[in-house]
């Protein structure tokens, strides 16, 4: 389904700011596969993202959606069947539109432009449905702008849009982490529900270990523009905290990834 092969990226190259951000990684996840993905500041985890989004063009290797080679594929026609949300909950909506046109464009995702803008009968209620199962108070607020509401109901709506129209793959860099506790709660079981109801293949970035090993089926852990551990789910099952921090020990940026982690 998703098929990352030997990818690597380079920023700044030639200059004293050289940075490897990825190193020769790859990485196949299966059709419906939640992998969640830790690792400490600057392994790599959101330029990994971003390759496979096609915000950045990777030095070399390929990346395979669905069988298509994606690899040159500029991000905007990507954007047709990756699902994405941001951990900036002021990326991913447009502010100056209401919640209701936010979703509607999100679900004509891909169609002509003309088409896009129109309501067809049921859209409203079908939206409602779709915002009261947040929980975050949105179904009488259809009609507001988006740059009024809050991060979290934000970074919910984020998560409809990225979902209303079955992505191919969906893409989450740390989409909870500008959230308090409670409503970082809510979006992520919305979240881990809507995946499995539409049998999504997906990659989410996080910094919260509980969650990293609470969701999904697959755990992978980077460091330097690697990955360094790969867990299927019956070892995911099995694995605390600690053998994660353990296993962060291990490498050579420890000390700041159990600041980072811990
Ligand atoms: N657009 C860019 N231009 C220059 N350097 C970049 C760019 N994006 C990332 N980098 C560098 O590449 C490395 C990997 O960054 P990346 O953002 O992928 O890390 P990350 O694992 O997502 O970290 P964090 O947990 O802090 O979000 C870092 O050293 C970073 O400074
Ligand atoms: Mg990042």
């Amino acid at each position: 389904m998703l098929n990352v092969s030997h990818i690597s990226k380079t920023f700044f190259k030639g200059t004293i700011n050289e940075k490897k951000a990825l190193n020769d990684l790859s990485l196949t996840l299966n059709d419906g596969d939640f992998c969640t993905v830790i690792g400490g500041n600057g392994a790599g985890k959101s330029t990994l993202l971003n390759s496979i989004a096609g915000a950045y063009l990777p030095d070399s290797g390929t990346i395979e959606i669905n069988g298509k080679d994606v690899t040159k594929m500029s991000e905007y026609k990507r954007a047709k069947f990756i699902g994405r949300v941001f951990q900036d909950p002021l990326k991913g909506t447009a502010a100056g539109m209401q919640v209701e046109e936010n979703l509607l464009l999100a679900s004509r995702r891909g169609e002509s432009r003309r088409l896009r803008w129109a309501f067809s009968a049921g859209d409203h209620d079908k939206y409602k449905a779709m915002v009261s199962r947040l929980d975050l108070g949105l179904e009488d607020r259809l009609s507001t702008r988006i740059g009024l509401l809050s991060g979290g109901q934000r970074q919910a709506l984020t998560l409809l849009m990225a979902t209303i129209k079955r992505p191919e793959v969906l893409l989450l860099d740390e989409p909870t982490a500008a959230l308090d506790p409670k409503t970082a709660a809510k979006v992520l079981k919305i979240t881990d529900e809507i995946v499995h109801e539409q049998h999504l293949t997906t990659l989410m970035i996080t910094h919260n270990m509980k969650d990293a090993l609470k969701y999904g089926n697959r755990l992978i852990m980077m460091n330097n523009g690697r990955i360094i551990a790969d867990y299927s789910e019956d070892e995911k099952k099995n694995l605390t905290i600690d053998d994660l921090l353990k296993k962060f020990e291990e490498t050579a940026d420890a000390v700041s990834d159990r600041i980072v982690l811990g």
